[in-house]
């Protein structure tokens, strides 16, 4: 296959507010197809700009007695320290009031007005008469009209969910000035949109789009488009529109042209003969190069219905696939400023390795468009024991051996079937990443770190080393461990390229490439291994949250702050005789850290099996799976339950207590349950709210 190139975007973030964990899932994914595309060899140019117009970015420099210019530039270095600290490859990191982004938004809209798809219309809005400018919805505050609730938006109310015109509201105030507003009338500018839908019902059928999305455009689609608004009158932080004095461009029009803007300044910064001509080559109507746009579920009409329209009439290409993703929620729910979950990029770097967050979202992107949940206890888990206990361990097991034994050299030829069969994975990689399935990538990655530790494990180079004449059998295993691990590392490179550059530099070779997968190393003299990752610890996880905390300003936009449920469960536990803890009637125990409560490990497991203990009046011998392995735990709940209503069931465990050795066999862990004892034992069960056993049938 020829190399192809690829001009891709990321959605602009806007420059009022810092980048955080959902900017950074996007950013991720999208760097991750990227370097991917990279070792691929093919052209593969990421662009982006901060998105800086509108009456918000206005209104907030004029409140931090600035000028916008000013406040925009201030966060657009935030933003790039922030996208480099995660190692987010952009290309250009370009700005929307630009030069070049001014002159093709009105190139573009004089194309549209020449086609005839500009239209001029009469209507009504609500304007500030103290602040002399007009309101958007977001802007007014008055009481619902119809379940008179006060302090509602413009155009909707969060108490009953009415939606309406903010002229409807009871007793209106200019959020701004807190002025009665009045109605004005005032010229807008239309893009003709309707005119499109012919066009745009073909080309979201065209291979462009997750079927997920075209199927939700189509609902848009059949139910009919509206013309769209594209101007705002004066003062308004923007491009005044040609020729239409006190008019500018709402900002939607010309923040998806700062895509073209930002790669036309990389165009025009690179040493290129002719940059005009290169910019070209990607976006004239018969472009055989291509685009690619990722964003957010939030904003797919701006970009496969607006977007496409205005590329075409503009007589330019249109994108050739558009990459939707999900959003994320923290701990099961909306980031949120109270709860310390609305976690920005830059304290999540001050806290903790950004390379885990990356290979994190890399286990939970795929291909749809559903919200991911990142689970903060699952994320330190998960980054542990894959990358520090799977991956990195391949190669801390055989690094010192070959170092102290052998010289430090590899030997002459690979020795386990593994190694091909891990190099026979290689198309399926390219498919998922290729795809945007990450997690599948992932998975596929780490089954081949398994079979490595596996095989590591069975050949025990650490007693055979003890042995006399085992040499080249212990050569032969270690240096395929690290032949594995190569492959493994190469693998994983578009998601940790600071993993793989380490590595890199232990295996002392130039650079892993995609090609090189398939040429083990032989002869081959490595360095002396570093630790190259340190444990993602807990108690960064609690610094981080405790940094994220607003304790005296709750955010406005966030839900109620209900504490999850699961630390009230154990307030109040004793220790019964078996490994059960229930809560009881019994005197509180002295005062606890929340760090000794951290150390709880809390785990839903699955009952799949339960049986009686023979020779063992109150006991039940649970078999238990969490998920990552099973246990057998001994619960004093046999006058309490049945086993066979027990299996299927979920319960809460503590899953990190200590084994301990019991006249019937050793219990790993203990489930937790309520209640005052014997019959009246009730097992707690997750999700449903309910107990086990408390269900009336
Ligand atoms: N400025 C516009 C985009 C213009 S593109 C021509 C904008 N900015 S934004 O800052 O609000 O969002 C930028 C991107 O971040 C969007 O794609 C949005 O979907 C994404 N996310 C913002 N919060 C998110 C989550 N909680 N989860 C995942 N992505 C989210 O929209
Ligand atoms: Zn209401």
């Amino acid at each position: 296959m020829t190399n192809r190139n690829l001009l891709v975007t990321s959605a602009l973030p806007n420059a009022n507010g810092a980048i955080h964990l959902g900017h950074l899932l996007e950013h991720i994914q999208t760097d991750i197809w990227v370097r991917y595309q990279r070792m691929r060899n093919n052209q593969c140019i990421y662009c982006c700009a901060d998105d800086t117009h509108g009456t918000a970015i206005m209104l907030k420099a004029e409140e931090q007695g600035t000028d916008p210019e000013t406040l925009i530039a201030t966060i657009q270095a935030e933003h790039e320290r922030d996208f480099n600290a995660f190692n987010i490859s952009h290309d250009n990191y370009y700005s929307t009031h630009s030069d070049e982004n001014e002159a093709l938004s009105k190139a573009i809209y004089l194309a549209l007005k020449d086609a005839g798809q500009i239209k001029k219309e009469t209507v009504n809005q609500l304007f500030d008469p103290e602040k002399n400018m007009f309101l958007a919805d977001r802007f007014i505050v008055g009481s619902c009209p119809k379940c008179k609730t006060s302090d509602q938006y413009g155009d909707n109310c969060e108490v009953c969910g009415a939606t309406y015109a903010a002229t409807d509201l009871i007793d209106p105030k200019s959020k701004i000035s807190g002025a009665k507003p009045v109605l004005k009338e005032s010229t807008h500018f239309f893009f003709a949109l309707s005119n499109f839908t012919e066009f745009l019902q073909q080309w979201t059928r065209s291979g462009t789009l997750q079927e997920q999305v075209a199927n939700k455009l189509s609902e848009w689609l059949d139910a009919g488009l509206q013309d769209w608004d594209i101007s705002r009158d004066a003062p308004y932080f923007g491009f005044e529109i040609p020729d239409e004095p006190g008019k500018f461009f709402y900002v939607w029009l010309d923040a998806p042209i700062g895509y073209m803007a930002s790669f036309k300044n990389y165009c025009s910064q690179s040493k290129m003969a002719s940059p005009d001509e290169f910019w070209d080559s990607y976006w004239r109507e018969d472009s055989e190069h291509e685009v690619h746009h990722f964003i957010g579920k939030d904003i797919i009409n701006f970009h496969a219905l607006f977007w496409p329209a205005m590329l075409k009439t503009a007589g330019f290409r249109t994108p050739t696939r558009i990459h939707v993703h999900g959003f994320i929620t923290v701990n099961g729910q909306k980031m949120s400023k109270s709860r310390g979950t609305f976690i920005n990029a830059h304290t999540f770097a001050e806290h903790i390795n950004p390379e885990f967050l990356r290979y994190y979202y890399a286990t939970k992107l795929s291909n749809d468009i559903d919200d991911m949940d990142i689970n903060l206890q699952d994320f330190v888990q998960k980054v542990n024991s894959d990358l520090v206990g799977k991956v990195v361990n391949i190669a801390s097991r055989c690094a010192g051996f070959i170092k102290k034994k052998f010289d430090g050299k590899l030997s002459a030829q690979p020795t386990t079937p593994l190694i091909a069969e891990f190099i026979s994975q290689q198309t399926a990689v390219e498919q998922f990443y290729e795809a945007g399935d990450f997690s599948k990538a992932a998975r596929q990655i780490m089954a081949m770190a398994d079979k490595a530790n596996q095989y590591i494990a069975e050949h025990e180079p650490w007693v055979k080393i003890k042995q006399p004449g085992n040499e080249l059998d212990v050569h032969n295993v270690c240096s395929d461990g690290i032949n594995m691990f190569r492959i493994i590392i190469a693998y994983l490179k578009p998601i940790l390229p600071t993993l793989a550059e380490k590595s890199e530099t232990f295996l002392n070779v130039d650079l892993l490439s995609w090609d090189s997968i398939k040429t083990p190393l032989v002869n081959h003299p490595i360095n002396k291994f570093k630790p190259l990752l340190a444990r993602a610890e807990n108690k960064d996880v609690e610094a981080m949250i405790a940094a994220s905390t607003e304790l005296s300003e709750p955010d406005t936009t966030d839900t109620e702050d209900t504490q999850a449920a699961s630390s009230t469960a154990s307030s109040a536990v004793s220790n019964t005789a078996s490994n059960t803890v229930s809560v009881t009637a019994e005197p509180i125990l002295p005062e606890i850290e929340f760090d000794d409560f951290a150390k709880v490990d809390l785990r839903i497991a699955t009952i799949i099996n339960a049986e009686a203990v023979e020779g063992a009046d109150k006991l039940l011998k649970l078999t238990l799976d969490i998920g990552t392995e099973q246990r057998n735990v001994f619960a004093g709940i046999k006058a309490a339950y049945k086993p066979e209503q027990l299996i299927g069931q979920q319960t809460v465990m503590v899953a990190n207590l200590k084994p301990r050795k019991m006249r019937f066999g050793v219990s790993e862990g203990m489930v937790l349950a309520a209640g005052p004892g014997g019959k009246e034992i009730y097992l707690l069960t997750p999700g449903t709210g309910a107990i086990a056993g408390m269900q009336v049938n």
